[in-house]
């Protein structure tokens, strides 16, 4: 499949060598940028392991930006330091509005950002192929690429992902050459416009049909740029009274020890019974530091779904008992020395073929939608925020079919005007890189009950196939 450049690609080159208006640093902050080498993240030379939990006051239901109640953050970050983790991550931020004093915030308590840059109403809709098509267009990426505007410039954004358990069922793999397209759009918006490489990778379900062609899909492929930076998945099957044999987690250490890519989970935490937080011991030992780069605790504030480490009350907040083991698990489980038995070498695994439940035929990937190519040479401007009209049935698709049948194997992303100084040189491969994507959409894992959907599930509820 190599070697089908098209015009467009070709268009891409030509705008990102004109870069003219990178994204000005708002507000460098004193954490060191983390970066993606190998099978792990790194900052300032040291494996970086995410240590987190999910920071979603409001649940699901409530696609609230966490970040503009400064005084509640205020109050937050307390407890975050308390808990000892250096992580939050956020399902929907509005993009329309400044979050200087926010980052700051965390920066100073030491805590990064690992940031979904969907939000409810500008995301994939999965329910279907022309849903999928229509809905990966140029007013959607605008909103992407905006967000990465707003949270380029803080040292402490840690990572975006480019979509949530968009796959979030077995009948609905198809929807994986979208999400690699934007995560392959991302991936190029951040080298012409940002002045740092910034990790970009995808959130997935615990599929079990699928995860393991999940992982090696976003790792694979000639294209240097369509690649993810990490793959992260939602795991529940650690439930208290477990071990790491128990749960199965040692199964999936054998599975993944290979795997190119770093790997985190992006929530855990079943409560099926009282949560001890044992997998805390498992997840930071050598045993699983192997392939593992820790994970975010599901999730900080009690909600409707019954997860959560404090309750609310009117302004105030109240840690529970959850939330005290959970410290206890930190405290007590300290990272492996040196660098845990990670790689700094990476392998592109094949791609995993079709099959009754990889119903992926192709490494084609849609084209970008030829409407967002200016926002390379130009900034995306304003994003749309929270109150804006929606993107899945607005603006321009790709110009490939919905079938991809005529779809690209390879983009030229010309990254002369990338500033490498931050992440260790010339990572950006060849001047004649060849692309693909990534997507995004959040959906039910298969562990979870449904009421615990994150953010962008319940965005394309309607598709969700529960
Ligand atoms: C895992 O990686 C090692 C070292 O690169 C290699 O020798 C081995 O064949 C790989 N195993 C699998 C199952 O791919
Ligand atoms: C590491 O694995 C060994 C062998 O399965 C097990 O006995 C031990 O409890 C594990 N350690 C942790 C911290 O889970
Ligand atoms: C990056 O690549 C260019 C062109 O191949 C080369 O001239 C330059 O020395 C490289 N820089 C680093 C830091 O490797
Ligand atoms: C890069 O593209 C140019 C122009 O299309 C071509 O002449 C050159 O051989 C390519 N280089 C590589 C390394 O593919
Ligand atoms: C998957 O199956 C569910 C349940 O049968 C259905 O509602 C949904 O539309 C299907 N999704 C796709 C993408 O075919």
């Amino acid at each position: 499949m190599k070697g089908v450049i098209s015009g467009a690609a070709l268009a891409l080159t030509s705008f990102a060598t004109a870069v003219s208006s990178k994204v000005i640093p708002r507000q460098q902050g004193s954490l060191p940028a983390v970066t993606s080498e190998g099978n792990a993240f790194w900052a300032n030379g040291e494996r970086f392991y995410v240590r987190g939990v999910a920071y979603q006051p409001g649940g699901a239901a409530d696609a609230a930006d966490p970040l503009l109640d400064l005084e509640a953050l205020r109050r937050d970050v307390e407890n975050f330091k308390e808990l000892g983790i250096n992580t939050v991550r956020i399902y929907t931020i509005d993009n329309s509005q400044n979050h200087d004093e926010a980052m700051a915030l965390l920066d100073e308590a030491g805590i990064y950002l690992a940031l979904d840059a969907n939000t409810p109403e500008y995301s994939l809709n999965r329910e279907n192929e022309a849903s999928l098509h229509a809905s990966y267009n140029d007013v959607y990426l605008q909103s992407v690429f905006a967000t990465i505007d707003a949270f380029a410039g803080y040292s402490n954004l840690l990572l975006f992902f480019s979509g949530n358990e968009v796959i979030n069922a077995r009948n609905n793999t198809n929807a994986a050459p979208y999400v690699k397209a934007v995560t392959r759009d991302m991936k190029n918006y951040i080298r012409a416009q940002s002045s740092r490489e910034i990790p970009v990778g995808y959130s997935s379900a615990d599929v079990a049909e699928n995860i393991e062609a999940q992982a090696l899909y976003f790792a694979c492929g000639d294209d240097e740029i369509a690649r993810s930076d990490f793959f992260a998945f939602n795991d529940y099957s650690w439930c208290d009274p477990s071990s790491f044999t128990l749960s199965g987690w040692d199964a999936k250490v054998e599975t993944y020890k290979n795997y190119s890519l770093p790997l985190f989970l992006s929530e855990f935490g079943c409560i099926t019974n009282t949560r001890e937080w044992n997998e805390i011991a498992a997840l930071y030992s050598e045993n699983m530091t192997i392939a593992y780069s820790g994970g975010l605790a599901y999730e900080y504030t009690l909600e409707a779904n019954g997860y959560g480490l404090v309750e609310l009350s009117g302004n105030s907040v109240q840690p529970n008992e959850d939330f005290d083991r959970l410290k206890e698990a930190y405290a007590a489980t300290p990272n492996p020395t040196g660098d845990g038995g990670a790689r700094t070498t990476r392998t592109v695994p094949e791609c995993p073929p079709e099959t009754d439940e990889w119903r992926v035929g192709t490494t084609l990937l849609p084209e970008m939608p030829e409407g967002a190519q200016r926002y390379f040479e130009d900034g995306a401007g304003t994003g749309p925020g929270l109150e804006g009209d929606g993107s899945q049935w607005a603006g321009e698709p790709s110009a490939t079919e919905p079938d991809l049948s005529n779809g690209v194997s390879s983009t030229e992303a010309q990254d002369t005007s990338f500033d490498s100084s931050a992440s260790g040189g010339n990572s950006s491969s060849s001047s004649n890189s060849s692309s693909s994507g990534g997507g995004d959409e959040g959906a039910a894992s298969t562990a979870r009950p449904v009421a615990m959907l994150t953010v962008l599930a319940l965005a394309v509820g309607f598709a969700a196939a529960l």
